[in-house]
């Protein structure tokens, strides 16, 4: 059988297009390039370039290539945009899944894995978050994602697919410096991007309720989601029709803003030039958001196998493939 990989030329699809394969899987990917690259697609895997919107080419991509799994990723994922562009969102997340979901069902799938988000959560006031803590998400992204759960599951058990919603917590690091995230748009590249300019990294807010003062994170390795994919789509085979799980993909273990700059100097070697300068609060950002992992430990014997710094390293390498004069 074959798994339709969506969003498998984007950064965490192209991680997980590579554990599947290196585990023996069969993978195709469908990516309509508007964010990914056609260059993280390995050379021998199907590559179909395409909407999650177009009904008839996924009906016929689905045909065509035997798909009886499918791994979501394709969908918007800037917080910020989905603010201005809620129904851009709602189209791509909501109406894409939907006619992906669509075409699944017709075409005989037997699982489907959707790439969730923390951002369901919305401002949790929890030490840690279980599946279980309400979900209250605080932007039109996280709602996209929390509604995309609701259909995922309700049209599994109609359709008798096996399903589950994997929900990631801040993803970072690389398992390949040519894998690695072309984006700046968090924590790590950002401050990144600063120290390759020559400027301080920018602390947004360093009066929270927390231990020193800045947000804290469950940082994990983009290897690790990658490999996490791969043990809930061989468990959603192995349990059938009926199998429905909904995840948190992190490490259990919080980093803060700071901790994670402190890092960084040390890593790359800018030391002191990466003391961080203080800046206000950001609009929508909670305090401590880290992921209670056991569930998905005890569903999946998984646990992840990167801690901070081999996040930290492995990003750093990929930008300087990129940016060769930001190396000390
Ligand atoms: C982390 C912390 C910032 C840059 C977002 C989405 C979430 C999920 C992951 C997709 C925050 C602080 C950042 C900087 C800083 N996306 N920061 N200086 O906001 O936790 O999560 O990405 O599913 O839905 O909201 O991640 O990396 O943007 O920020 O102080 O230069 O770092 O304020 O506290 P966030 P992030």
């Amino acid at each position: 059988m074959t798994w339709l990989i969506t969003g498998g030329a984007g950064f965490i699809g192209a991680h997980v297009v590579r554990a599947m394969r290196a585990a023996g899987e069969r993978v195709a990917v469908y990516d309509d390039l508007s964010t990914g690259d056609p260059a993280r697609v390995p050379g021998d895997v199907p590559f179909v370039r395409g909407s999650t919107l177009d009904a008839d080419l996924l009906r016929h991509t689905l045909a065509d290539l035997s798909v009886r799994g499918v791994v979501h990723l394709a969908a918007k994922k800037q917080v910020g945009e989905s603010v201005e562009r809620p129904l851009h969102y709602y189209r791509e997340n909501v109406q894409g899944l939907q006619t992906l979901l669509e075409a699944a069902a017709g075409g005989g799938a037997r699982a489907f894995l959707f790439s969730s988000s923390a951002a369901v959560y919305g401002m949790p006031d929890v030490r840690l978050v279980t599946e279980d803590t309400p979900c209250a998400p605080i932007n039109p992204y996280g709602e996209t994602k929390l509604a995309g759960e609701w259909m995922v599951r309700a049209a599994g058990r109609a359709h008798g697919i096996a399903t589950a919603s994997l929900r990631y917590f801040n993803v970072a690091g690389a398992a390949a410096p040519d894998l690695a995230d072309t984006g700046v748009s968090n924590l790590v590249p950002m401050v990144f991007e600063r120290l390759t300019r020559g400027e301080a990294p920018v602390v947004f807010g360093d009066d929270y309720d927390t231990g020193d003062g800045t947000c804290v994170r469950d940082f994990i390795h983009v290897d690790d989601i990658a490999s996490a994919h791969l043990a809930a789509a061989r468990a959603l085979l192995d349990r059938g029709p009926g199998a429905d799980l909904t995840l948190n993909i992190g490490r259990g273990e919080g980093v803060s803003v700071r901790e994670m700059i402190e890092l960084i100097g040390d890593v790359t070697g800018y030391g002191a030039a990466a003391t961080p300068v203080s800046a206000p609060r950001r609009a929508g950002d909670p305090a401590r958001v880290v992921a209670s992992a056991d569930r998905i430990g005890s569903e999946l014997g998984w646990s992840a196998r990167h801690d901070a710094r081999a996040m930290v390293a492995s990003a750093w390498e990929g930008w300087c493939l990129r940016n060769p004069g930001a190396r000390r």
